[in-house]
Formats: C-alpha cells, structure tokens, sequence
C-alpha cells in the first residue's frame, strides 16, 4: 500500500467550476501566494486546506505544529495590505487574483496583524534583512488573512508541463511502476556530482528517486529553473536508469529556511508519494545562517510516526583524487587538499563566465546546457 499523506488524507480543493462572477471583494496575491494556492490545491500541503489562521500560524511558529499537532514547519500564510484587511470580516468570500485573473477563493475565518520580527527569528533564525527569506516576508505586506482556500483555475503551463504532476498522479506513477519506496530529493541547483553520488547511494537500498526540483521563486542569483530543467534532462538520459527515476517539478518558492525548511520539504515529499526523503548538507540553506547538519538534527524532534517519512542523511560529499571516487568524511580518509570541493557561489561565477567547473564536480554535458543557458539569459536581457 501506498504511503499516507500527512495527516492521513490527500487534500483535493481543485474546483474548476466553482462560480466566483457575484464575489465583490478581492486580494490580489503574489507569486508565492499563488503558488502556495496551487500547491493547497492539489493536496501537496495536507493537511493544509487554505491559508493560516492566527492559531495556526502561532503554533506553527512556536511549536512548528498545527494547532491540531500535526508536525508543520513553514507558515503558509496569505499578507494583505492594511487597508485591504480593514474591508475584509469573517465569512467574507474573497476572490484570489494574480494579473487580473481569479485564481481561487478564500472564506476568510481570521484577519490578524503577524510579529514579523518574531516569525522571522523562529523560522528563520534571525532578522537579518539580508537574508532572503526574511528580507521577503518584511517586503510582503504586513496583515494575514486565513481560511479554507479553492483553487478554481490552474496557474499557467510552460514549456515544462509534463513534468507538472500532482500528488495524486504521482502517486498512480510510483505504483504503476511497481515501486514500494521512493526516495524524494529536493533541489534548487543543477545536479552536480555531490548529488548525484548521494542519490545513487540512496537509490541502492530503495526502489525509485523522485527528482523534484524546485521551480518557484528563487533568489535572482540562483540558476534559472528552465535552464536547470534542461540540465536535468540531459544527465537522466546520460547517467541514470530510465526505469528507476521519476522526475517532476514542485513549484513552491524557495524559503531558504533552513532545518524548518527540510521538515517542509519532506512532508510535501510525502504526499507525493514518498517514503524516503535525502537530507544533505546544509538543506535549504543560505549564507551561514544555519549550521552545516542542522537540517538533519531537527528531525529529532519528532517521533518517526509523526513524521511519517524517512529521512536518509547524507554528509558532505566530495569527489577525493585520493579515492578516485565520490565519497564523504565517512568513507574517505585523506587530507582535504584531496578534495575538490567548489562553493554554490564559486560554481555560479564560474558558468556566469562561461568557464567549467572540474569534472570530478560536474558533469561536462550538465556544464555545457547550464552555460548555454546562462549565456542566452544574458544576451537576451541585453
Ligand atoms: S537546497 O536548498 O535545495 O537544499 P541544493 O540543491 O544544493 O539546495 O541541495 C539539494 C540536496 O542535496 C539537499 O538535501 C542538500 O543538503 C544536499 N547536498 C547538496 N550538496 C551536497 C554535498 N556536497 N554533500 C552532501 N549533500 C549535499
């Protein structure tokens, strides 16, 4: 039998036909928003049905639970301006717009002004401005509004629509294939070699990976999504068995949270399907905000069956000239000047300049689609 969504049952408030032409008021959302509305939707936050009320929200940033207990790390949340909160009471049916489109719809049971200092140094462990997830929920506009949401209207395909899968399609793959345990992986990167020794490693003891990477909102100097999209294509056809790979996309926003972040990212895992999730080095991490397994320790904190997935923890991966392999502080023995490692800024730089990092930390058909990608960013901005 398949893995149990979180809170045991997959959320489905997709309603195409839900008529929205006699709802007056209105909030306009942002790129998060939407894709967090998206992402309600189709089940990949259940137990989530809408966006947080004020009791939630504290105890998700307090206890990093829902106040029904269910474990829940991030807080979904929907900021409206002041003056929009000021038009908005309970039991009001607002409709959700992005460019003039309705997207959703919300009842709103709760309007509350969030301590964004406070959400901040919980979630994210500090205030500093500069770091980018909470530099973002400082710009965002200052009132929340919470309630049960309906998604009435897809957000816009791209030119990567066949890998845009919802839990429940996910699901039917995975046991089309036959596969009992699925390893989730989360990336917001190209594939390099680190990765790939890690799900591969991960792959010898369970049936499948789910390659999902993560295609909303990232910081402006991460790689594009379409660009590693297409990294991501040519490395499964080089290096990985066809039958044994599933890849699609999740288009949340990046929240750069951290160890609160990888809990996230594993439940939503888990109602894709999974069994298994692969937390690395630094999970989601930015800057030095968080230490380098802080993202594996937090899962401590919680009892396997609230959990519900299995974490696999990885540590630092390297390709050693010694070993003549990948390998980690585990396996391999020498000295540090035997390992090539590269730092995500280095790396950046480097294909930004349309130079290649070593082999023994990419692959050079992922380094030649990323530089390609880059460069027709660039020339196409200029
Ligand atoms: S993340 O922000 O999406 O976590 P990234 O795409 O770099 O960033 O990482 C994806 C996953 O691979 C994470 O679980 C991360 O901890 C892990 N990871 C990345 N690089 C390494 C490495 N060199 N060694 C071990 N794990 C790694």
């Amino acid at each position: 039998m398949a893995i149990l969504p979180h809170g045991g049952k997959l959320i489905n408030r997709y309603e195409p036909d839900y008529p929205t032409n006699h709802i007056q008021k209105e909030v306009e959302l942002d790129a998060t928003s939407l894709s967090d509305l998206e992402l309600i939707g189709i089940g990949a936050y259940s137990p989530i049905t809408g966006f947080l009320t004020e009791k939630d929200y504290l105890s998700v940033v307090n206890d990093l639970r829902l106040a029904d207990g269910a474990v829940w790390s991030i807080p979904i949340v929907l900021p409206v301006q002041e003056k929009t909160a000021r038009t908005l009471t309970t039991g009001d049916e607002v409709k959700l717009t992005f460019d003039g489109e309705t997207y959703g719809v919300i009842e709103v049971q709760d309007v509350y002004r969030p301590d964004i200092k406070h959400e901040a140094q919980q979630v994210y462990q500090t205030t500093d401005v500069e770091h980018p997830g909470v530099k973002k929920i400082l710009e965002r506009p200052s009132y929340y509004i919470g309630g049960p949401v309906k998604l009435v209207k897809r957000p816009k395909k791209d030119r990567f629509n066949e890998y845009r899968l919802d839990p429940a399609e996910t699901r039917k793959e995975f046991e089309e294939r036959g596969w009992k345990t699925i390893v989730g992986f989360q990336t917001r990167n190209p594939v390099h070699r680190a990765h790939e020794y890690i799900q591969k490693t991960a792959l010898e003891t369970v049936d499948g990976l789910f390659l999902n990477p993560l295609v909303g909102e990232t910081k402006s100097d991460d790689i594009p999504a379409d660009v590693r999209m297409e990294s991501y294509e040519i490395l499964l056809k080089n290096y990985y068995p066809r039958d044994r790979v599933f890849l699609a996309v999740f288009p949340a926003a990046m929240r750069y949270a951290g160890p609160r972040e990888a809990i996230f990212h594993a439940m939503v895992r888990k109602n894709f399907g999974c069994t298994h999730f692969i937390v690395g080095r630094d999970h989601a991490g930015v800057g030095n905000y968080y230490g380098t397994y802080d993202a594996q320790k937090i899962f401590s904190r919680f009892t396997s069956e609230e959990l519900g997935i299995t974490p696999m923890f990885f540590e630092h991966s390297f390709y050693c000239t010694k070993c003549e392999g990948m390998a980690s502080s585990k396996t391999c023995p020498h000295d540090k000047e035997y390992h090539v490692i590269l730092s995500g800024t280095k790396v950046r730089e480097l294909l930004r300049n349309g130079e290649l990092p070593p082999a023994e930390f990419s692959r050079k058909e992922v380094v030649e689609v990323l530089i390609k990608g880059l460069r027709e960013k660039k020339t196409a901005k200029a």
